[in-house]
């Protein structure tokens, strides 16, 4: 398979949301990337519900919500009423990730969880079987544009090892510091799914851009 591109609108031009999202898709990527903070379980405030109503109707990628909010599971509905095809929450601010991640399956949307770089595997690998994707983020979530933490690289390994030997399908994404040097050591790791903002908004050329991250140039 190849590897999924997801840009991630934090780093977009939210003057000009409409032909960022023609330029998203134009250029290759498969996901748009919607980050959602509450100034609570991170400490930013970016986007919300009725914007993503406004996204819905200008692509028809994919939209993956990264949900960083405490108690998810209140604005879960909401978010696949506004068109979220996935949805991914941490699992830092689920008391019962399982339930969660069936709340998002059963509304239709694909149920990701996500886990910030220290916290111990143990709060993700047991949920993998509800999961259709793990989301691993390889920054500490709250901000775009800061540095890849090294260290991740053997949690993607581990996450990875363990889909292989339990014979799961879950997906593996990475959202953080992703840009031409990071990607291929990600994507040996086991990354199926890559989420980029300043590497790919900041590009000259966002088409090649993707394909550097997709390792073809
Ligand atoms: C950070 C967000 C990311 C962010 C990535 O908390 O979850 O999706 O936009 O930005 P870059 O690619 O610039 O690190
Ligand atoms: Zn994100």
């Amino acid at each position: 398979m190849n590897t999924v591109i997801s840009a991630s609108l934090l780093s977009a031009d939210v003057l000009n949301l409409g032909r960022e999202l023609e330029k998203i898709s134009s250029a290759g990527c498969g996901h748009v990337h919607f980050d959602v903070m509450d100034g609570v379980f991170v400490n930013n405030i970016s986007f919300g519900i009725p914007m993503l109503k406004g996204i819905r109707k200008g692509t028809s990628l994919p939209v993956d919500v990264h949900l960083m909010i405490t108690s998810p599971e209140k604005y879960i509905p909401a978010f696949i009423e506004a068109g979220a095809d996935m949805i991914s929450f941490h699992t830092e601010a689920a008391s019962d990730p399982a339930a969660v991640l069936e709340m998002i399956r059963a509304g239709g949307a694909k149920a990701g969880l996500a886990v910030k770089p220290a916290t111990p595997l143990e709060r993700v690998l047991p949920y993998a079987e509800k999961a259709d994707f793990i989301l691993q983020m390889t920054v500490e979530p709250g901000f775009g544009g800061q540095a890849f933490i090294p260290a991740t690289l053997d949690r993607v390994r581990t996450i990875k090892q363990h889909m292989t030997e339990t014979g799961l399908s879950a997906l593996i994404q990475v959202d953080g510091g992703i840009n031409g040097e990071t990607a291929p050591a990600a994507v040996k790791a086991g990354a199926d799914i890559l989420v980029a903002g300043s590497y790919l908004f900041h590009a000259p050329d966002m088409a090649a851009a993707v394909k550097k991250l997709q390792g073809e140039c």
